[in-house]
């Protein structure tokens, strides 16, 4: 079907058909309307490759599924902070979707990792809402742009999996905008997803499946959304109310009975019929869209090239954490003891929906003993299985020490078993098991030459991070994690990755500890707008290792920060960056800004724009940052809109949240926020009023200058008239009653006047 008119085949459907087109055929297909020539376009997971199942469905990634390239889960591609890195993989996994025939590959997922026991943080990319949009749109472009749509999710508010299908996120105003909505708005504004999906849970009270402030008001509204919304599977609770909402399709499929329930509605009269046209024409865009992009690739797979991608975004996450005495790279010809079950059995990806069969799957020890040329020895270490007994668990123990005793480096691969971070479920502690601390410790008192490489979904707590002179965070980095991870042990590729969220020292530090994950299916948000950094930075905590930070085999010098205001009125700042070591090397130069003494609440800095750039050893190059202006709003509740507070911002030019190299002052001049004057205004709020402000503070200071003896009353330095600051004015006669005194005639008087059209 070719130039689908979706408006005027919307007017030729029958009700029936109309209402059938807003829910699925099955697990994964929309329905098709065969009379008309609409046909059933297919979704599905997403979203780090594609997992389009052969037949029958389940979202928890139990059924077998087409052989696909598992990339880097986000954890992974989040910590490359590479735009293009990431549309690249966008583009990939696009060419695999319309190989496939799949219209729509359902991620990328862009949720704020609020704590690190959410069991799905594996699927999401920060804890900050900038790194999440900017990365998501990446993806999305690169998918969309192979005529696949993308489905950004899961709007909204869904940090945690305990309790997802009922728990509501109760968050105040401010945070739920600059935290939980920013990265949504960011890619909706700037890649147009084909599809955005709902989540299960509550926000504020009310499911995200039913909510018309967040699935109109402010998805199409505010933000000029133009696709359409489908459900997570299964996050439907009532279905008129839905469409009422802007809830456009729901998935899987109901069986014909919320269909009914729709038709039901718009004869009973409880249902503008015009609401269900504006749903199923949606439905009918998206049809058209994927009609147009479906063959825009033909297969077959290129297989070893996407393979090779997928190893180039691996070696891209991993995160150098520590490199003391420059243990890191090792020599090709050094005597290695690779330790560790996860070494040979790779954890690559995580478990749930978005679980990939790989076309190929390399191990670290397979990718180690290929580029070594030198001894290569391993020994398991440690057993993840639950029935394993204590002497089994001392015998891999006593391996593994004797083989570190023989070699130059012990290379340690410690991380979380799969079981215990999972969609479905959250965390208990953010732990290694006890037998891989065990085995660390004795690997280290063998051979203090101790690499130790990561593989976990969630942050774990690194207690030994100050007795290991070099840490990987190799996170969970897809089927050709392994190469990549021997790429960078041996330093063919020099580490990159930088941190998209904190590592903590220990949980009870974390934000959300005292409110995770809430009660009686209600979570209240209580850290507020201190999410991530911002808590630590607030708080001023010590952190394991802090947002940002990711080391290389190179060093980098910042020159000095330039900073002005371009005509778009964003921020551009410049700074140049040398390479100073002996190397090729990528640098990850983030922007961060404050603003001192600002009117409302802030964290202490926070990210507004990064790149990551490649330099040669010794070459400088000028970097580029733009802090787009809208980026410096705050959400004000007096005016229920985003708001850029006036004043002279610092904008830190850094390595890391806790490495700044440059700061440069930008004056902004702030937005026009005149609120009306009413009797609850108070004395503070009306001497600041552009129009009246002038006229009662004259009246004020006339009013003091009046009240002889009250220096003579007062404490020293106690300032009488800020005292009166947070009077209401409706109160003001009350306190200066008799003659001369505020009558309510003055204080309607002012309001009228302060009120008044202004001119423009
Ligand atoms: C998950 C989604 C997924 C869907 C389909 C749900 O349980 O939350 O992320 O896309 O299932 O498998």
């Amino acid at each position: 079907m070719t130039d689908l008119d979706a408006s005027r085949l919307t007017a030729e459907l029958t009700l029936e058909e109309k209402a059938s087109l807003t829910s699925g055929a099955s697990f994964w297909y929309a329905k098709p309307v065969p009379r008309v020539g609409v046909p059933a376009v297919m979704m599905t997971d997403g979203p780090h490759g594609l997992r389009k199942q052969r037949e029958g469905g389940d979202h928890l990634g139990l059924g077998d599924s087409v052989p696909a390239t598992c990339f880097p889960p986000a954890v992974g591609l989040g910590s490359s902070w590479d735009v293009d890195l990431l549309r690249r993989v966008g583009d990939a996994l696009g060419v695999e979707a319309s190989i496939e025939n799949v219209a729509v590959l359902l991620g990328p997922g862009i949720n704020i990792k609020r704590s690190p026991l959410c069991g799905r943080n594996f699927e999401y990319l920060s804890e900050d809402p900038i790194v999440s949009g900017v990365l998501g749109a990446a993806i999305v472009h690169g998918m969309q742009a192979r005529g696949v749509g993308a489905s950004l999710k899961h709007f909204a508010a869904n940090n945690q999996e305990n309790d997802r299908m009922r728990s509501s996120s109760d968050i105040d105003p401010r945070p739920l905008r600059e935290m939980y909505l920013r990265g949504f708005q960011r890619v909706v504004e700037d890649a147009q997803p084909w599809t955005v999906m709902c989540s299960y849970n509550r926000i504020n009270g009310v499911y995200a499946s039913e909510d018309p402030w967040l699935l109109t008001r402010v998805l199409r509204d505010e933000w000029g959304f133009e696709g359409l919304v489908v459900s997570d599977w299964g996050a439907v609770n009532e279905r008129v109310p839905g469409v009422k909402a802007g809830m456009d399709l729901e998935m899987p499929s109901s069986n014909g009975v919320t269909d009914a329930q729709i038709v039901a509605a718009v004869n009973d009269g409880t249902l503008d019929e015009s609401v269900l046209d504006a749903a199923a024409r949606r439905v009918l865009d998206l049809v058209s869209k994927a009609t147009e992009g479906a063959g825009a690739v033909s297969g077959p797979l290129d297989v070893d090239a996407h393979h090779a991608l997928a190893r180039e975004a691996a070696a891209r996450s991993i995160v150098l954490l520590k490199n003391d005495g420059g243990v890191l790279p090792l020599a090709k010809d050094a005597a290695l003891a690779v330790i560790g079950e996860f070494a040979e059995k790779p954890r690559y990806q995580g478990a749930g929906s978005s679980m990939i069969n790989p076309t190929r799957l390399d191990s670290a020890l397979e990718g180690i003993r290929a580029a070594s040329g030198g001894e290569v020895s391993y020994a398991r270490g440690f057993s993840n299985a639950l029935d394993v007994t204590a002497d089994e668990t001392a015998a891999l123990r006593d391996e593994a020490v004797a083989a570190a005793s023989g070699a130059d480096v012990a290379v340690v691969f410690l991380g979380l078993p799969a079981r215990l971070e999972s969609e479905g479920y959250d965390r208990d502690d953010i732990d290694l098991p006890a037998a891989q601390l065990d085995l660390l410790d004795a690997v280290l008192a063998a051979n203090p030459n101790t690499v130790v490489v990561l593989s976990n979904g969630g942050v774990v707590a690194l207690p030994f991070r100050g007795r290991v002179p070099a840490i990987l965070e190799g996170w969970l980095l897809g089927q050709a994690g392994g190469g990549a991870t021997a790429d960078v042990l041996f330093g063919d590729v020099n580490p990159s990755g930088k941190l998209t969220e904190t590592i903590p020292l220990r949980l009870e530090d974390t934000p959300a500890y005292l409110d995770f994950p809430g009660e009686f299916s209600h979570v209240r948000y209580g850290e507020g707008l201190f999410v991530g950094y911002r808590w630590y930075d607030a708080r001023r905590m010590e952190v394991a290792f802090p947002f940002g930070h990711g080391l290389s085999y190179t060093t980098f010098a910042y020159g000095d920060a330039e900073g002005a205001v371009n005509a778009d009125g964003d921020i551009e700042v410049r700074v140049e960056v040398t390479n100073t070591g002996d190397r090729a090397g990528r640098e990850v130069v983030q922007a961060y800004t404050s603003l001192p003494g600002g009117a409302v609440q802030r964290p202490v800095r926070e990210l507004k724009a990064f790149a990551s750039i490649e330099l040669q050893p010794g070459e400088t190059r000028p970097v580029t940052l733009v802090v787009r202006r809208a980026d410096l709003a705050y959400w004000d509740i007096r005016v229920d809109g985003w708001v850029v507070e006036g004043g002279e911002y610092m904008v830190d030019v850094a390595a890391s949240s806790r490495d700044i190299r440059s700061t440069v002052a930008v004056a902004i001049t702030g937005d026009d926020v005149v609120l009306p004057l009413s009797p609850t205004s108070s004395i503070g709020e009306a001497m600041a009023h552009p129009v009246v402000g002038p006229m009662v503070q004259a009246a004020i200071a006339q009013m003091m200058s009046g009240m002889e003896g009250v220096e003579a009353i007062m404490p020293e330095g106690v300032d009488a008239s800020k005292m009166m600051e947070s009077f209401p004015i409706g109160r003001a006669g009350m306190f200066t009653a008799g003659e001369g005194g505020v009558s309510s005639e003055m204080i309607d008087g002012l309001i009228a006047l302060a009120n008044a059209p202004r001119q423009a």
